[in-house]
């Protein structure tokens, strides 16, 4: 199974800058044609083909948009505030239709339509819930009692890409315990972020087989410290480069 990155249901309520975007205003062949090639793409060799469709709500990237729609007017809390996300423009209940359901009911179809081919799914799903699983204790509970079939790790994965196989062979009980603010959830997907480069620098083989090759550890305070400065060092840049007219680019590039 492939499951894309977010795609967007409203052009200007984006989860992050340079999300693809599926919305009526926007529709042409040309769009189609593209959607169509990127559906194929990932079936090609016989996965399931799935699109993550979003609207960004209160999360949506301030460098797309400083007055963003929410379910209500309470800011998402950052650290620094308003470098992430702003206040939202709480919406009535009749835009929750026409700004979010519509949209979302277009975007489906849109899709749909382009990766028509796909096979009628959903006959067997498992439900996976995902969230702030640290201990295999927990994970455990949750599933015996039915709360889910499966448990999805987020933050945790990027951290120890082996957890699962680890949590599997027994050979650990939790997450290792990252330094960050339990509540600063938008630092800790930047840190995530910062992982995955990490990852992507080289093959799993040139590494020796070593997964967890340059991944930083921020359960120690002083990475932390470090991955903070350059986090700084990262805003500094974006604003710079938002007011350049250059396009921001959101990554924080650890050693
Ligand atoms: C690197 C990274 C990428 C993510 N991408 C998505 C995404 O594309 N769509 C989504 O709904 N959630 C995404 N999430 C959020 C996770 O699905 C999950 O809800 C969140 O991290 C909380 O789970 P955790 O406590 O296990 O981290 C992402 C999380 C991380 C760390």
């Amino acid at each position: 199974m492939i499951l894309t990155g977010n795609v967007a249901v409203d052009p200007t309520n984006l989860e992050a800058i340079s999300n693809a975007i599926i919305f009526k205003e926007g529709d042409s062949s040309e769009r189609r044609a593209l959607f169509t090639q990127w559906a194929q793409k990932m079936k090609q060799d016989g996965a399931l083909a799935i699109i993550q469709l979003s609207h960004g709500g209160r999360q949506s990237s301030v460098w797309a948009n400083r007055t963003p729609f929410g379910v209500s007017d309470i800011e998402l809390k950052t650290d620094p505030p308003g470098i992430m996300c702003v206040k939202p423009v709480a919406l009535t209940t009749e835009q929750v239709k026409s700004e979010v359901v519509d949209r979302f009911v277009y975007a489906a179809k849109f899709a749909y339509e382009c990766g028509k081919n796909i096979r009628p799914v959903f006959k067997n799903t498992v439900v996976y819930l995902t969230g702030g699983f640290r201990t295999v204790g927990a994970m455990v509970d949750a599933v015996l009692r039915n709360t889910t079939q499966g448990i999805g790790l987020g933050r945790p994965a990027t951290a120890e890409p082996d957890l699962p196989k680890k949590i599997l062979n027994g050979s650990v009980l939790s997450a290792v315990q990252d330094a960050f603010n339990p509540n600063d959830l938008i630092k800790q997907m930047l840190a995530s972020g910062s992982q995955l480069e990490q990852m992507g620098r080289n093959s799993v083989r040139k590494a020796g087989g070593n997964v967890m090759d340059q991944i930083s550890d921020y359960s120690d305070e002083r990475v932390v410290e470090v991955f903070n400065g350059k986090t700084m060092e990262m805003y500094g840049k974006m604003q710079k480069d938002a007011l350049s007219g250059k396009a921001p680019k959101m990554l924080v590039v650890m050693n």
